[in-house]
């Protein structure tokens, strides 16, 4: 190795004219990392600042909403279904955890009688199942008179007997799913029936007066 071949030691870099208070400025081009920090920090505060503030999809409130959510379902989730008060079916009516299986089960089990709607023979008198969202209740209105409604059916009337189909727990959820339709300040008011038995003959007009019996 001769002395030439040595990388050559670099040219003292320029000055800069300007002089403050006794300071002078090299002429230097910034390194590259630091540049490329730099430049790297402005692409992803862009980037931070648009996905967090334009582009998300819920807001830090309904990420808690949704977090306390969870957290009062597995509390629920502890109890034993045949355990669960009124006060607990109304907590649940409230709590999305619950309402969406329940949903889910009502759309696939119910509507074919009580209507997508809820309201059964209100919306439509040709409907088989009675209005789930007034205040008039046949069965009861508690929340613990309506788990036990679904559960044991109504067989006579044409209302399946859900317990051995669904299980406690997804009748508890399809149950406060109908009572998110109501408010806990309600008051139920009896109702009579007006399902025809099954298996009894159509009702048959009845037979017009026959001239002046008294
Ligand atoms: C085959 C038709 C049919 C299906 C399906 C059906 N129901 Fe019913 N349901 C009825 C009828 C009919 C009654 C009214 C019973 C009576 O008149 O005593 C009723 C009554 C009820 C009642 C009591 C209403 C009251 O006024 O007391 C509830 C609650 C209920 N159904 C919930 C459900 C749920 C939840 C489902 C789905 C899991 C369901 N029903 C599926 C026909 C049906």
């Amino acid at each position: 190795m001769t002395p030439t071949d040595r990388p050559s030691v670099p040219a003292e870099p320029a000055v800069r004219p300007h002089i403050y208070d006794g300071i002078r400025e090299y002429d230097q081009r910034l390194p590259n990392w630091w540049l490329l920090t730099f430049y790297g920090a402005i692409v992803f505060a862009v980037a931070y600042w648009s996905l967090t503030q334009h582009f998300r999809t819920s807001t830090d409130g309904e990420r808690v909403t949704a977090a306390l959510a969870r957290v009062e379902a597995a509390k629920l989730a502890s109890i034993d279904t045949s355990k669960l008060d009124d006060a607990a079916f109304w907590q649940m009516s409230r709590n999305p955890v619950f309402l969406e299986p329940g949903k889910a089960t009502y759309q696939t089990l119910c509507v074919s009688c009580h209507l997508a709607s809820l309201k059964g023979k209100h919306e439509n008198p040709a409907a088989i199942g009675p209005d789930l969202t007034d205040d008039r209740w046949i069965h009861g209105g508690r929340p613990l008179e309506l788990n036990h409604t679904v559960t044991a059916g109504v067989p006579a009337k044409g209302m399946i007997t859900w317990g051995p189909i669904l299980g406690p727990k997804k009748i508890a959820e399809v149950v406060a799913y109908i009572l998110s339709y109501h408010d806990p300040k309600e008051t139920p008011v009896p109702e009579e029936s007006t399902a025809p038995a099954i298996g009894a003959p159509a009702p048959i007009a009845p037979a017009a007066p026959q001239g002046g019996a008294r």
